[in-house]
């Protein structure tokens, strides 16, 4: 997928297909309670002439996210004028301009506008200086994250696709630092979008593990690739437990970036990466099971984040751990009842073999301890409780070290993800014990979330500093955000995490 270019001087020759401009909305006090759209940037006749008629027709408001194209009418000696609605100027912040550029890109597809201009003081007066470089930033990733298409295996009809975007009004300086990061972030999102919307058919593991080299190649990590044979070197056996039912064999993916000094501890990124997730022997139900091709979304968040510091070249040690297979039904699948071990020696009773994650991220969370972490962070798209108690909006976080929860927390206010914390509470492990080994991996439904986070916590040893990201709701299929497609992965933790780590405070 080629990504539109982002400019911040005029091209040489002919103006672009439109002019854009952004408009907050007011409540005017003249006739009761109207609201009309308000322009904030520098005025000149022709628009104090449009908003006259805006307000006279009381079409476009300036309502959040409304666009309008004006075809033919033509501004500053531009051929077509793009309206953009911003909300209230007192609300304005990053996420909303985020949001304001996926509007702008999906207007400028529909009008099939090759180029166009963004007078940018009509969104950016209010902003001051030190400021104003994120909201570009958020601006950028919207309308890049906007654009994101999953076609590899369709017919190649002719699509319309916007070709570029200008910015009138700003100095270049700073703010090309701020798009040239909105091009790294949201490149990583939309490579974590584009495994996820691979069929599991085309990202088996195998596929998952050389797709992984390549970036790895390409953006300077290391990558190491654990086949089947050196993972059970390793005694994965809750791992191994679940690829038995597949065909295809397991892998183990190691992406390391080394930022930092040699001698400081690195912090660990482990994803879940089920290629499809059918449920084994306790077969899931055959509606909405192909979406368990998104099963590895953790996986993918990983990849993305691994690719992102790598370009960003952070200054940090930084190790990406993806654990993928698929979770198969067959005549060597793992079976309720059966007992699988650890490769820390711990026992687990398989209650159903449908709570699979958990197994897979307990071999991975003790392969990453013996490497001396000093965090750990891991992404699952881990229960169908999570969704039920969240819904898509949010991801469920939960850990043992309130700093590092904190962080994230934080970092979620800047880049516009949502968290929520989930408990693990004491009391949830009674439900996991077993009578015939150390744990069960089921228990009975209620708490699910935090369920499978207390199963992650019996295999993390206390003095890690360590958080759970159960995604399983808001990591595919976002129909509440422009900048998401609805029909793709979403690609979250990215950002997040990406920022968290660019800000990163040693844990106490
Ligand atoms: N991959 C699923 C969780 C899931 C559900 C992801 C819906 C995305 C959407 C996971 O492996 C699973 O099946 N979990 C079980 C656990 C249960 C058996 C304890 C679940 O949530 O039902
Ligand atoms: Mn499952
Ligand atoms: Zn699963």
């Amino acid at each position: 997928m080629s990504q539109p270019k982002i400019d911040f001087s005029e091209r040489a020759g002919a103006k672009t297909d439109a002019l854009v401009l952004g408009w907050f909305q007011e409540e005017t006090k003249e006739k009761g309670k109207r609201v009309t759209p308000h322009f904030a940037g520098k005025s000149n006749k022709e628009i104090e002439q449009l908003l006259a008629r805006l307000r006279a027709s009381n079409h476009f408001t300036g309502k959040r996210n409304e666009t309008d194209l004006l075809r033919f009418y033509g501004l500053e000696g531009y051929p077509n004028t793009i309206l953009l609605g911003l909300g209230s100027a007192q609300k304005w912040n990053t996420e909303f301009s985020r949001q304001a550029g996926a509007a702008l890109y999906h207007i400028q597809k529909r009008g099939r506008l090759k180029g166009v201009t963004l007078q940018a003081d009509s969104l950016f007066s209010k902003v001051d200086n030190k400021h104003q470089a994120s909201y570009v930033q958020a601006f950028c990733e919207g309308y890049l994250l906007a654009g994101y298409e999953y076609r590899d295996l369709k017919k190649h009809e002719e699509i319309f696709s916007p070709g570029f975007l200008e910015f009138h009004g700003l100095a270049k300086g700073k703010l090309a630092e701020a798009t040239e990061r909105a091009f790294v972030l949201s490149a990583a999102v939309n490579f974590a979008r584009s495994l996820g919307d691979r069929p599991g058919n085309v990202l088996t593991p195998t596929e998952f593990g050389r797709v992984l080299e390549k970036m790895a190649k390409d953006v300077g990590l290391r990558c190491t690739v654990l086949d089947k044979a050196a993972i059970e070197k390793e005694k994965m056996g809750l791992f191994l437990g679940v690829a038995k039912g597949s065909a295809e064999d397991p892998r183990f993916i190691v992406l390391e970036h080394r930022g930092g000094k040699k001698t400081d501890k690195h912090i660990a990124l482990v994803g879940k990466g089920i290629t499809f997730d059918s449920g084994g022997i306790s077969l899931k139900p055959a509606q909405r099971m192909e979406d368990m091709k998104y099963d590895m979304m953790g996986a993918a968040a990983v990849a993305g984040i691994m690719q992102a510091v790598a370009n960003l070249k952070l200054p940090l040690n930084i190790t990406g751990y993806i654990a993928t297979t698929e979770n198969m039904p067959g005549g060597r699948a793992q079976k309720p009842g059966d007992v699988a071990r650890s490769s820390n020696g711990k026992t687990v009773e398989i209650i159903n073999t449908d709570a699979e994650g958990r197994l897979i991220l307990a071999d991975a969370l003790e392969y990453v301890q013996r490497r001396e972490p000093q965090a750990i962070l891991d992404f699952a798209t881990l229960t169908g409780a999570v969704v039920d108690a969240l819904g898509t909006v949010t991801s469920g976080i939960m850990g043992n070290h309130p700093g590092l929860i904190q962080q994230i927390k934080d970092a979620a206010q800047v880049t516009g993800e949502r968290v929520w914390e989930l408990p693990l509470y004491e009391e949830y492990e009674e439900d996991l014990k077993s009578s015939v080994a150390d744990i069960k991996n089921s228990g009975i439904r209620e708490a699910g979330a935090s369920k499978g986070g207390t199963f992650l916590k019996f295999f993390v040893e206390p003095k890690f500093p360590w958080v759970h990201c159960d995604i399983a709701g808001s990591s595919y299929h976002r129909k509440d955000l422009n900048y998401h497609p609805p029909k793709y992965g979403a690609g979250v933790m990215v950002r997040l995490v990406t920022h968290l780590l660019e800000t990163w405070k040693p844990l106490k």
